[in-house]
């Protein structure tokens, strides 16, 4: 396998040459914030957007961040790859504790770390299911504190399943690690943001684009019942852009895999953002 291009407090390095302590508060305490950065024939996507959210994570767990610096480290990572479609997983954590503390010491200095992977884009058919949401109440920040997430994926997993849609006392929120969309025949529905779900890139590209194209989109709240009558159903993240939902295993649809409304979005979605014209 070719080496992995990373970046560890603005020093690149190969991946598996990084050495990071175990006092990290990433490690103990998940004390970090990421973001997920796709591009695709060599554009990034939508990266204003993320560097915006990964600024808004940092606000939130009063780090401090500095954007043109991260800026500049992801776009170089990308270049010393020489990939050209991918993605960039960049993490900022609160820094490194001289003795574990739940209570931070104010002066440590932020620990970034960041990596290149080779990622090709295709449509995708998911198996899904549904299950409580067991996570936080702060998941508008994307954190990585992600265990009832990885929990719920896997016990998926364990059904044979790709992923799963959460609910919160019925009400629907959020894929494991993507936002969820349904249709009917011309409307398309999806839950509005709140603490509950991360405001997604891919959630909001999608949304003001189809919009503009004329498509009926309405963000609100959505019982589980409501899944049961859409045409289709689908997941959107910057891995794996919208992931058409063929089967959920603990719920009765009546989703159909041609539907042509998703059909619709799919290709509007892939024409814009990942043709790379
Ligand atoms: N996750 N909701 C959750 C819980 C997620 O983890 C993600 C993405 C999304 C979609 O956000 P975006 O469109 O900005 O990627 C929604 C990334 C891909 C990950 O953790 O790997």
């Amino acid at each position: 396998m070719d080496k992995i291009h990373a970046v560890y407090n603005s020093r690149f390095n190969y991946l598996n040459e990084i050495k990071i302590s175990p006092l990290s508060r990433a490690y103990t305490f998940s004390d970090s914030v990421y973001e997920v950065i796709p591009f695709c024939n060599s554009n990034l996507i939508a990266f204003e957007s993320h560097i915006d959210r990964l600024e808004k994570s940092c606000d939130a767990l009063n780090l401090s961040l500095d954007t043109k610096k991260t800026s500049s480290e992801i776009i170089d990572l990308i270049s010393r790859s020489k990939l050209i479609d991918g993605y960039v997983y960049y993490q900022v954590s609160r820094g490194i504790d001289p003795i574990r503390s739940h209570i931070f010491d104010e002066s440590l200095t932020a620990e970034t770390f960041g990596y290149v992977v080779d990622h090709t884009f295709k449509s995708q058919k998911l198996k899904v299911m549904i299950c409580e949401d067991l996570r936080w109440q702060r998941c508008d920040i994307k954190s990585t504190s992600l265990l009832g997430n990885v929990l719920s994926m896997n016990e998926a997993r364990n059904h044979g399943c790709d992923e799963v849609i959460m609910h919160k006392s019925n009400l629907i929120t959020e894929g494991g690690a993507s936002n969820i969309f349904f249709a009917n025949n011309d409307t398309v529905f999806t839950p509005s943001l709140s603490n509950n779900i991360l405001p997604g890139i891919t959630r909001e590209l999608l949304i003001n684009e189809i919009k503009n194209l004329g498509i009926k989109v309405v963000e609100g709240n959505f019982e589980l019942k409501e899944l049961e009558t859409a045409h289709s159903i689908w997941l959107t993240s910057s891995t794996k852009g919208l992931a058409q939902v063929t089967d959920v295993i603990n719920l009765e649809t009546k989703v159909v895999e041609d539907h042509n409304l998703f059909k619709k979005c799919e290709q509007i979605f892939f024409k814009k953002f990942l043709s790379g014209s």
